[in-house]
């Protein structure tokens, strides 16, 4: 594909820049690159704004780092964040990342666009600034340089109805916090949703009874500033959030669902460059793939393999993994584990492990690191998926029509697991149990029985989702209002 990128003269004065600013978490970047790609490939000119410590891994993936500058119209820039490198991110460390972000980015990042010194280091100057929906401050930067700025959320558009645009709401009605409350009594005070999200299904932040801890201060100040941005680009599509969507516009206007946007880009780069087959992935992982696991899937029967995987910030003790194991290994299903190293909180040794389960796995797993998650569920041996519920992976679950097992670990995974249960009667959500019997239940009931129960939905989504980024899709004609808003917005 190397030589066939389709992009208009990126040396033409007229030609917009965008700047991207991502949350620096693997599954925000990997998103934000796939967005940067297809500005790209629009002929957009694309400065990438990478805080330091998510940076660093990243070039180590030379394979990513050599595609993108492959682009004459990009280049990445980093900027400092004061996160110590050493220690894996994981969920405990988010807030440390976003103080960083607040107290050494912030600052800096204001400083280089009202000087100008990120521009003057381009062929024209920054006209659009694309950022993720947390770094509210860019709105007064916004407002400071007069540079048009457009919100990008990799979350799932039903946890920002219900747990961020609505905290308001929940707070006034005293529905958060919670207050020793029936964690099953349904929260009305959300429109859209009254007969949809219990307590429990409000994402994990909701559950807290301190309303002043840093992260409730994150999801009020996004409620806040989005709104007034120019426009809001989410990964969903429009088919998919047709229950939220309408009542999101209320607030925002000016909303491009593009998702999902790892499909949107795939079908893309198909179109603009020759040498890509239709099982290529670009992977824009910030973490090496193992992808021995993908020959190991190549010897299974379709629909026999669970995939089990929590993403790139859950962590679990030695007991719930060894209770997720049990219930895996009893559930006698083959199954594609990723195992994160950091990811179990202490380590194990295998020592601790009782034998059978050693021996079942060698007989009927695979365990990785880390995997090349979008091919794997796009492999025909894939049948059900043993997930966290983080809204990239529930979304690649749904293109590639993977019924789900959900057992959602933070933030928003919390509502998406609800939704993935309840609205899109995609699988069965686990959320607040442990327990190797109901795991291997629900394993069975969604890889046999569930094969009638799931398998309509998941085939009827993927169908959707693939129509949604299709020339005409609703998808794919959103992306191409958005460019053009862009050179508006330059203009
Ligand atoms: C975080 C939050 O935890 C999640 O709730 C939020 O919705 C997005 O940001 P993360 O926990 O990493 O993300 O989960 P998820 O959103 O599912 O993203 C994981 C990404 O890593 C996916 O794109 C997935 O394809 C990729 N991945 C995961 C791999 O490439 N290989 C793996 O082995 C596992």
């Amino acid at each position: 594909m190397e030589n066939n990128h389709q992009v208009t003269d990126t040396k033409s004065p007229l030609q917009p820049h965008v700047l991207i600013f991502s949350l620096p978490f693997q599954g925000p970047v990997n998103c934000a690159l796939k967005l940067a790609e297809l500005l790209c490939l629009s002929g957009i000119h694309v400065t990438f704004l990478n805080t330091e410590h998510i940076h660093r891994p990243l070039l180590l993936h030379t394979h990513v780092v050599s595609r993108f500058n492959r682009y004459p119209n990009f280049r990445f820039e980093t900027i400092p964040d004061g996160v110590e490198h050493e220690k894996p991110v994981s969920a405990d460390r988010f807030m440390e990342v976003m103080e960083g972000i607040d107290t050494v980015s912030r600052p800096l990042f204001r400083e280089m666009m009202v000087s100008g010194s990120l521009s003057s280091r381009s062929v024209r100057p920054v006209t659009v600034m694309i950022l993720d929906a947390f770094l509210s401050f860019g709105l007064d930067v916004a407002l400071e340089t007069s540079i048009p700025v457009v919100f990008f959320e990799t979350v799932s558009p039903c946890f920002l109805w219900t747990s961020c645009f609505n905290l308001p709401t929940l707070i006034e009605a005293g529905d958060v916090p919670f207050q020793g409350g029936n964690l099953d009594e349904l929260i009305k005070s959300v429109p859209g949703t009254e007969h949809i999200i219990r307590r429990r299904d409000l994402a994990s932040f909701c559950r807290s009874d301190d309303l002043s801890e840093p992260i409730i201060d994150l999801l009020l100040n996004e409620a806040r500033t989005v709104p007034q941005a120019q426009g809001f680009i989410l990964n969903t599509f429009e088919e998919l959030d047709s229950l939220i969507l309408p009542h999101m516009r209320k607030l925002c206007p000016n909303i491009y669902p593009i998702g999902p946007l790892h499909s949107l880009h795939k079908a893309r780069l198909r179109e603009k460059t020759t040498l890509m087959s239709p099982k290529t992935t670009f992977s824009n992982s910030v973490w090496k793939e193992d992808r021995t696991c993908v020959s190991w899937l190549d010897k299974h029967a379709p629909k026999t393999v669970l995939y089990v995987s929590i993403g790139s910030l859950a962590t679990i003790t030695v007991n719930q993994l060894l209770e997720i194991w049990h219930g895996v290994v009893n559930s006698g299903k083959p199954f594609l584990w990723v195992r994160r190293p950091g990811s179990i909180t202490g380590g194990y040794e295998d020592s601790q492990i009782p034998t059978e389960l050693l021996e079942h796995t060698k007989e009927i797993g695979c365990i990785v690191d880390w995997s090349p998650q979008e091919h794997v569920l796009g492999h025909r041996a894939i049948g059900a998926f043993l997930t966290h519920s983080g809204w990239n992976s529930t979304i690649e679950s749904i293109a590639e029509g993977v019924p789900m097992i959900c057992w959602p670990y933070f933030s928003d995974q919390q509502v998406n697991s609800r939704f993935v249960g309840q609205v899109w009667k995609l699988g069965i959500d686990i959320k607040d149990t442990c327990d190797r019997l109901i795991i291997e239940k629900a394993v069975k009931d969604v890889m046999e029985t569930g094969g009638n129960m799931f398998r309509p939905c998941a085939d009827g989504w993927k169908i959707l989702a693939k129509e949604s980024v299709t020339e005409m899709g609703s998808s794919s004609m959103n992306f191409d209002r958005l460019i053009n808003d862009i050179r508006v917005m330059s203009s």
